[in-house]
């Protein structure tokens, strides 16, 4: 009996040693020390044995019981420890591996273009202001010297919220309520902002774009400080090698009025297809504040005098990045948006 505990025993801790998964160890334990092992139906067993045997085999099945729990116990522990390792190896992380690029942001070349307008007139000493993109018709046109049934409206065609609300279709009534504000101090500021107009939307023509709006009132602010600033403006932004030129036009809030052309950026005045074969590109309008809309804004035009002008954000930039539809700007396209 005693030679047979040794045995079984020494096939234990052989298998045991042998063994290389838990799913193995498990099998291990349930066949040498589960309930219905050999050894323990040994131990079960020892009653029946004669009495003088008994105390040395319990004291075998006992030892080798102990043992080979302690056995395991270590064999457990190592195979922990090895499927840990393999674990470990396999799910590895490969540092070296070059990271994903994080995608980086920009500015829409609508908001590059009014930093570029922002800077130039900042040397200048222009504050910029933002004033309401909804207002009111009263705003929009009459203080701006164009009572209800004055002909010059059909300049803008204007989306109405009801007959006394609109979205506004011009930077324009920003001036009036700038000088509201603060008259009667001088004042030299830009408005810039969306703008929104009934309009066919075409390669041309979108019904929303952004306009600058400019505004410079003091007691002898004259026609010959606007050619200055916007001549100025003009080389800025658009080179130093431009021709500036001022046509006579008109506009209800101002007197004179005029519109600034340059000599076409493409074509350098020789005449192509951007300038309409005229060697001219259109860039805003301008004049000297009607003593109506100085009046409306509450500056004495006995006293004061001004100078105004507004231009379009989007059409200078199709300009000068040759972008030839305005539709582009606004359709959320990233392939056109990421060159710029
Ligand atoms: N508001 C005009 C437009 O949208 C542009 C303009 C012309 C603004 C003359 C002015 C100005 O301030 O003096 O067509």
């Amino acid at each position: 009996m005693l030679e047979r505990i040794r045995r079984l025993k020494g096939d234990a801790l052989r298998d045991l040693e042998a063994l290389d998964s838990s799913e193995a160890l498990e099998r291990w334990r349930i066949k040498y020390l589960g309930k219905k092992s050999e050894l323990n139906l040994i131990l079960r067993g020892i009653s029946e044995l004669p009495p003088e045997e008994r105390p040395a085999v319990g004291q075998e099945a006992n030892r080798a019981k102990m043992d080979l729990k302690a056995a395991y116990e270590v064999k457990a522990e190592a195979l922990k420890r090895e499927e840990l390792e393999r674990a470990l190896q396999e799910e590895r992380i490969d540092v070296t591996l070059p990271g994903r690029p994080v995608p980086l942001g920009r500015l829409h070349l609508s908001t590059q273009t009014l930093r570029e307008i922002y800077r130039i007139f900042a040397e200048m000493g222009f504050q910029i202001v933002e004033t309401p993109e909804v207002e009111t018709d009263f705003y929009n046109f009459e203080l701006l010297n164009m009572p209800p049934d004055h002909p010059a409206r059909d300049m803008w065609d204007t989306f109405y919220i009801d007959e006394q609300i609109l979205l506004r279709s011009h930077t324009s009534p920003g001036q009036i309520r700038v000088m509201r504000r603060y008259c009667p101090e001088p004042i030299r500021v830009i408005l810039p902002g969306k703008c929104y107009r009934y309009e066919q939307v075409t390669a041309r023509s979108e019904f929303m774009f952004h306009q600058v709006e400019g505004l410079a009132v003091g007691k002898h602010v004259t026609m010959a400080d606007l050619k200055g600033v916007l001549i100025e403006f003009c080389h800025q932004m658009f080179g130093k090698e431009r021709k500036v030129r001022f046509r006579c036009s008109y506009f209800p809030f101002t007197e004179p009025s005029v519109e600034v052309d340059i000599d076409c950026i493409l074509c350098g005045g020789r005449g192509c297809r951007v300038c309409k074969y005229t060697g001219w590109l259109e860039i805003m309008g301008a004049g000297m504040v009607h003593p109506q809309v100085l009046r409306n804004g509450g500056y004495d035009p006995q006293i004061f005098s001004g100078f105004a002008f507004g231009m379009g954000v989007e059409r200078p930039a199709m300009l000068k990045y040759r972008i030839e539809d305005i539709r582009y700007f606004f359709s959320n396209d990233l392939r056109f948006l990421e060159q710029f």
